[in-house]
């Protein structure tokens, strides 16, 4: 009687993938299964020979996975996409994989998951992931059966369409990082803050990095803007090796191509708002104009204002002007809105978002606020030294849009 309900199931499956739209015929097959097998959520993850990250390319029910990435073969999922066989835990709780019995990358509680690999031409291409299934003993044979034909037809289906995940392939990287550590010695204690960190950073981009208090966000950040150095790594910036600049170059670099916000302004006090400006625009290659700058920040009236006399949004937007008017390729920003309230800080963002349209600038900001991170195009979470998950936003919301 079971086989006849899966046969009903895997017709309505093959039904479903003969569509054009790959991606929504994916996400109706697992909404489809998730039904048929009373499960909390499941996901679909492939692997991206090219970057070597597995992405979720679709997830439906009651935790959205869809966007995450992670690196090839770490974690559960990575672990999945390189198996023959089905991974199926049933006591989430008790694996030390599920710190806490939640999900690493997704903080969703997690009784029991299963992970079907998806097979194609013989070669482990991706995951079918289920969460959270009913019968806590795990599948029946019939339902095995189901999971697996339909990771099948998925991997058929995905493998015929040439249908890849990431979308990074096409976007131009400013800056790589890879295998980044940074060790601090503390006394006869050395601290290792940073485990090997690889990143891409593309143009013009909004890259949001979260994580706990003290994982390293800070000095990842001052990496990134050669304000400080790995102990070990790589990076390269326009595809030419930066990993051992001369001092000269540093200086150059981080003059010319790197703005900064922090969330304490470090505003000069005995300077106007244009003349802080000013004072950055004489010392680099490439300025613009400040008092556009200003315009742009809305502090045209400001102008001749002391930081003094001004509110802590307003120093954090001439603190903006003053990293707009070098026209960098890239703006770091550390926590920029830890300082100011709502309405302010939705007017910084407000103002970094449009200058990541108007200039094309390429945004890494630092923050606590996971709220902000909808705004961004990928959002990295920084763990025990190393990067745990990257997502990619497919819509990122727009600052007006966030409430906190
Ligand atoms: N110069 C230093 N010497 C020794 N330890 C340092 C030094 N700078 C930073 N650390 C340590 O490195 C760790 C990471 O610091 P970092 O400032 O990067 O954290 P963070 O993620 O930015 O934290 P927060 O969210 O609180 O700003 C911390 O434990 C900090 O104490
Ligand atoms: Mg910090």
């Amino acid at each position: 009687m079971k086989k006849n309900v899966n046969v009903d199931v895997l017709w309505t499956v093959m039904r479903m993938l003969e569509s054009e739209q790959t991606e929504e015929a994916l996400a109706e097959v697992i909404s489809t299964l998730l039904s048929v097998l009373k499960a909390e959520s499941a996901a679909v993850w492939l692997k991206n020979e090219g970057d070597g990250h597995v992405y979720c390319v679709s997830s439906a029910g009651d935790v959205s996975s869809t966007g995450y990435s992670i690196e090839a073969g770490q974690g559960i999922v990575g672990e999945a996409c390189e198996a023959d066989e089905l991974i199926f835990i049933n006591d989430a709780a008790s694996d030390p994989r599920f710190p806490g019995g939640k999900d690493e990358i997704t903080a969703f509680t997690v009784k029991n998951m299963a992970l079907m690999p998806m097979k194609a031409e013989k070669k482990t291409i991706g995951a079918f992931q289920i969460v959270n299934c009913q019968n806590e003993g795990g599948f029946s044979e019939d339902e095995l059966y189901l999971i697996r034909s339909v990771a099948g037809l998925m991997a058929m289906v995905i493998k015929e369409k040439g249908f890849t995940a990431g979308s990074e392939g096409e976007k131009k990287v400013v800056m790589s990082l890879r295998n980044i550590t940074k060790e601090y010695v503390s006394g006869v204690e050395t601290l290792k803050i940073l485990k090997g960190i690889d990143l891409d950073i593309f143009e013009n981009e909004f890259l949001v990095i979260l994580g706990e208090s003290g994982c390293g966000k800070s000095t990842l950040l001052n990496i990134i803007g050669a304000m400080d150095s790995p102990s070990s790594g790589t990076i390269t910036v326009d595809e030419k090796d930066f990993s051992h600049p001369q001092e000269k170059d540093l200086v150059e670099f981080r003059r010319d191509e790197i703005g900064f916000i922090f969330q304490a302004y470090h505003l000069m006090p005995n300077l106007t708002a244009i003349e802080n400006v000013e004072y950055i625009a004489e010392i680099c290659k490439n300025p613009g104009n400040s008092a556009e700058a200003i315009e742009m920040v809305g502090l045209t009236d400001r102008a001749n204002n002391y930081p003094s006399m001004m509110s802590g949004g307003q120093q954090q937007r001439v603190s903006i002007a003053r990293a707009i008017v070098k026209n960098p390729r890239i703006i770091l920003a550390d926590e920029p809105t830890a300082a100011l309230d709502y309405n302010t800080s939705i007017e910084v963002l407000e103002l970094i978002e449009k200058l990541i349209a108007a200039k094309r600038t390429t945004v890494v900001m630092v923050t606590h606020n996971a709220e902000i991170a909808k705004m961004a195009n990928r959002v990295v979470k920084v763990k025990g030294g190393k990067i745990s998950s990257i997502r990619i936003n497919p819509w990122p919301r727009h600052a007006s849009e966030l409430v906190w």
